[in-house]
Order: C-alpha cells, then structure tokens, then sequence
C-alpha cells in the first residue's frame, strides 16, 4: 500500500474537527504515539493536520563540508588547574559561542549511566499509558509538570508537530511525576549534574568576554535561576518529509544542553544554511540561548535549530534550558556595552515576561527576540 490517498490511520479522535491533539484539554485527547498505536497497519501516510510542510516552508539541510564541522570544546581542559590549558580552552569556547553558537562538549564528567538511566526513564514515562500521562495534561506553560503534544503553531491553527513532550521545572524548585518509580531521582541528579556543567560554561564565557568567571552567574541570579526539563519523544514517522518535530525556533534561557537516544534529528542554521548534528557517543550538544544573546548584546546570538523526524526509529532528546532566576530583569549588559562602545541591540524583559511571550506566541522561522530588538548589532 503506498497511496497516500489512503490514509491508513483511524482519524477519530484527531482529525481536526474534535480539536486535535494540540487541545489536550479537549474531550479526547491523544499524542502522537498514541495515533501511531491507533493505526490499523504500518501505515504509508499521515494524517493531514501533520504536514506542516505547506506552511512552515523549512529548506532542507544540507551537508557541512571538512572545515565546516561543529565545535567540540574539552570540558576538562575548561577545569583544569593548568592555567594555559585553561586559557586554551577558553579561547575555543569563545570562538564556538561566537561563530556558531552550538558546539559538543565532551569530558564533561556527567556519567554515562545517568544520560542512558535519563534518556531510559523518559521513555518508559512517554511509553505509559495516556490516562497516567494525561494526568500531567495542561496548556499553561507555568505548571511545573506538564505532559503534552504538538505545540501551538500561530500560523495554522490545525496543525500538528511530530512530537510528545513531558516538561519539568527543575530548579529552584524540582518537580517530577512520582511514576514511573526511579524517575524523579534520576532526574534530579541529572539536572543537578547539567546545571553544575553550566555553571562552569558560564564562567568561562564570562572569562572570554574579559569579565571575571561569576560575571554573568551573578547578574543573571543564576544560583536561584529557573531550569526547564524537556523529554521529546518523536514517533517513528511515515512521511518524514512532511512532518516536523519542532520548527525552526531559538530557546529561551541562557544555555540548552541537549542529548539523545543515539537517534539524530537535530539541525541547526551556520551561516544560512542548516545542518545535521551528528553528537560525538556521549557528549552534550550545547547551545546559547536568547538571554545570553540579549545580556551579551547580540554578540552570542541564540542559533536557530529544528528537530525533524525519521522513518525508521523512535527518537528521544532531553533538552535543559537553563535560565537566570525569572525575576531577573535582563538587558545588554552595560558593562559589556562601555567596554565594546555599542548602543543597546535589546529592550529589557524580565525572564518571566519573555519566557511567556517565547511559549506562547512562537511564530516559526522568527526567534522570540525579534520582539524586543532594538537595532541590529
Ligand atoms: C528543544 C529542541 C531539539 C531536539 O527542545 O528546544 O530544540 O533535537 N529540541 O529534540
Ligand atoms: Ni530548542
């Protein structure tokens, strides 16, 4: 069977007439492994509210050529007690902050068990049944556990993403669902042992930007700053070239450290063009985000990236953003500014206006920070 004038799904509760699965409010509400699980056969099409592709218009990505590959910084050599090693690697963070704004970190010293026991437990929570998920069902971006689908796309009202989620506020405070049992501890630790990363990554680009190492810890009140788990689960898709994961977006904190089931489906824009991330075995994909693009003003801009879908396999990714604390009022930073003799590219916005804005009126293709720019650097 290969038409897709057949589709082989059962439409009931998703077509778009019952809300869809963006509506998990709505009577019936359904993710999409659960429409792959209601599907009569292995079926060759999906279902029409999923291809995005119409409208989003994302280009496909292309192959980065020898020189064009992204960094890989030594988190070690970051740490280490030689100051010329140090020195060394400082350098190179700066140069991936501010060439592309993605790099893998590797020696990290988080453990591989913990990244497996994480990305694992995610898994079993997104392969429960919906009636525990749904438990955790919201459209508010403010509750702590949040299970969801899709997101909303303000450009089509009836179309869907490739992709289940389960989101967790971490720090200051940290939440979990108690089920499935081991979850809630496993990811605390991982949290605590990514925010320890970024604290370090924090310093050294403080030390790159010729600030001392807490520069950017203190005026982002990060030891009280908000942290965002999200487990992506993106179904194994029929029509791969249609559907999407996650559109085009840049993220909201300071940092994202990203890691995977061993399934690629990152892309990111270098230089107008995107690319496949292919991570190093057990390294962190790391990326700067919009606030540490605001504070630096423009200088470390937030990187557009995707998250498309495959055929083949199911993949998962853990994404944490770290942020400052959500009352913290971020603007460029006016020492920045005096030293480089830039004016202002950014208005200020405290955290938790611009995370608001960010997660609820994303516009595919245009970064959040559009809304508050000033000028260009
Ligand atoms: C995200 C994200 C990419 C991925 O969750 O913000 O960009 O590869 N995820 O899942
Ligand atoms: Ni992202």
């Amino acid at each position: 069977m290969a038409s897709a004038a057949a589709p082989a799904f059962r439409q009931s509760s998703l077509d778009s007439s019952s809300g869809g699965p963006a509506a998990l409010n709505s009577p019936k509400p359904v993710s999409v492994k659960e429409l792959l699980d209601s599907s009569t056969n292995s079926s060759t099409a999906i279902p029409t509210n999923y291809n995005t592709s119409s409208f989003l218009n994302e280009p496909a990505a292309s192959e980065p050529d020898e020189q064009e590959s992204i960094p890989v910084i030594d988190f070690g050599l970051l740490t280490s007690p030689d100051p010329n090693q140090r020195s060394q690697a400082v350098q190179e963070l700066t140069k991936a902050c501010e060439e592309w704004g993605f790099f893998l970190l590797v020696n990290h010293g988080v453990p591989e068990n913990l990244m497996k026991e994480t990305v694992e437990a995610c898994d079993r929570f997104l392969n429960q049944t919906m009636e525990e998920k749904l438990k955790f069902a919201g459209r508010d971006v403010w509750e702590p556990i949040r299970f969801g689908t899709s997101i909303d796309i303000k450009v089509a009202a009836n179309c869907f993403l490739w992709r289940d989620f389960l989101k967790l506020f971490v720090h200051p405070h940290f939440n979990a669902p108690t089920k499935p049992e081991g979850l809630s501890e496993v990811l605390q630790e991982y949290s605590k042992r990514t925010r320890q990363v970024v604290q370090e990554l924090l310093r050294g680009i403080s030390e790159g930007l010729g600030m001392e190492r807490g520069f950017i810890e203190k005026a982002m009140n990060f030891e009280s700053g908000f942290q965002l788990f999200a487990a992506n689960l993106y179904p194994p898709c029929p029509q791969p070239e249609l559907a999407m994961g996650i559109p085009a977006h840049a993220d909201h904190g300071l940092l994202t450290i990203l890691i995977q089931n061993g399934v690629d489906g990152l892309q990111i824009q270098h230089k107008g063009k995107w690319f496949s991330v292919k991570p190093i075995p057990n390294s962190l994909v790391v990326n700067t985000a919009d606030q540490l693009d605001i504070f630096t003003n423009g200088k470390y801009k937030s990187i557009m990236h995707r998250a498309v879908v495959n055929s083949k396999s199911a993949r998962m990714s853990i994404a944490v953003a770290h942020g400052p604390s959500l009352d913290t009022e971020v603007s460029p930073s006016p020492e920045l500014m005096e030293k480089e003799g830039r004016p202002a590219v950014f208005k200020p916005m405290k955290y938790k206006e611009y995370m608001e804005l960010q997660q609820t009126k994303p516009t595919p293709g245009v970064p959040c920070s559009e809304l508050i720019r000033i000028r260009t650097p």
